[in-house]
């Protein structure tokens, strides 16, 4: 049994200890905006903030969890206002089949929170994550946006 927090609320679920986030947050939380990638903390779908910081989910197991805020991209928005990297991504039409975005976005949120006006080298640096559908430009052009917003 784990207690978690997710996007503020408390919830149990029952799995052992050594089960990777990425399947708590979609199997057994239901939170299905999270993705599973490659499962080795390469390509980044699976991004959730864990007090804050970008983390791979798939690559952390659930009992290093307990006790953490963790946010997936279903509690990123402020209640009905889109936090701003989200109205950026809109705005710039950064997504195309929008498997790895909400993994990206978190990671750029993340970043923007470190470092509110990033450079293209700090862009590069941090946002790895990797999009088959090559969404990199525009999602460079979306953060820059999301910076002066
Ligand atoms: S699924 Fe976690 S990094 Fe690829
Ligand atoms: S938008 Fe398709 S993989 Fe990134």
């Amino acid at each position: 049994m784990a207690n978690l927090t997710i996007n503020g609320q408390k919830i149990d679920v029952d799995v052992e200890a050594d089960t990777p986030l990425l399947w708590v947050i979609r199997e057994n939380v239901g939170l299905t905006g999270t993705k599973y990638g490659c499962g080795i903390a390469q390509c980044g779908a699976c991004t959730v903030h864990i007090d804050g910081v970008a983390t791979r989910s798939c690559s952390v197991v659930v009992g290093d969890a307990v006790g953490k805020q963790i946010t997936t991209i279903e509690g990123l928005a402020d209640k009905a206002k889109l936090h701003k990297v989200q109205q950026a991504w809109i705005d710039h039409d950064v997504p195309q089949c929008g498997y790895c975005q909400s993994g990206m976005i978190m990671a750029v949120a993340a970043l923007l929170k470190e470092k509110p006006k990033p450079t293209d080298k700090d862009i590069d640096e941090a946002i790895t994550n990797i999009c088959r559908c090559g969404t990199f430009q525009q999602a460079r052009e979306a953060i820059h946006a999301a910076a002066n917003a």
